[in-house]
């Protein structure tokens, strides 16, 4: 397996993501089934896991995908998302896909944003949450994966700087 030098340890293996997502999957789709709901993958981060995800929800669906991104190396920055580029959600019953959940920054920004357009209902499922970094108070996934301690994890579409995305597994990264 490549485990690559600044990879700590594995935090989820291959096998207990793909579980845990099966299992989401099926949560999904019992919300969701005779709905024809529109799943948004925010880029790039929860590119693999939505890839993933979708193909274990058993109903029509729809898919889309907008691109935000926050961060830069480890630090917390800016947002940026261009609502031009905004699927039509209007009367849509929405679920947005994101990688993980940690000061909510990003996720709050777009859910605003998403509500603007008036979409019949709008749900949030996040591979991983981080809730000891918050700083959007009570802000919570409608569906979460895990939820982690405050570690900087890469790894199955998480990025430091755009590398790791490529690893099959959730890893924890050697802090410097
Ligand atoms: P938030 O706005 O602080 O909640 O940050 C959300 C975004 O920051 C996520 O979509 C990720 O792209 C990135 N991010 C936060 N924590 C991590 C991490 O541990 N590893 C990689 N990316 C992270
Ligand atoms: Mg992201």
């Amino acid at each position: 397996m490549y485990v690559p030098d600044r990879i700590e340890r594995v935090l989820y293996t291959k096998e207990e993501l793909d579980t845990r997502i099966k299992t989401l999957g099926e949560e999904l789709t019992r919300e969701y089934d005779g709905k024809n709901p529109l799943f948004i993958c925010v880029l790039k981060g929860a590119a693999v896991f939505f890839c993933d995800l979708i193909r274990h929800i058993e109903c029509k669906l729809e898919i889309d995908f907008i691109r935000a991104s926050s961060y830069s190396g480890t630090l917390s920055g800016e947002l940026s998302v261009s609502k031009s580029d905004f699927p039509d959600i209007t009367d849509r019953d929405v679920v947005i896909v994101e990688d993980i959940v940690d000061t909510a920054k990003t996720l709050s920004v777009l859910k605003k944003l998403f509500l603007e357009e008036n979409p019949k209902s709008l749900k949030i499922a996040a591979l991983l949450d981080k809730p000891s970094r918050r700083v959007v108070k009570d802000f919570k996934a409608d569906y979460t994966g895990f939820e982690i301690k405050d570690y900087f994890v890469v790894g199955y579409g998480l990025d430091c700087s755009q590398e790791y995305r490529n690893l099959p597994y959730i890893g924890i990264l050697k802090t410097d």
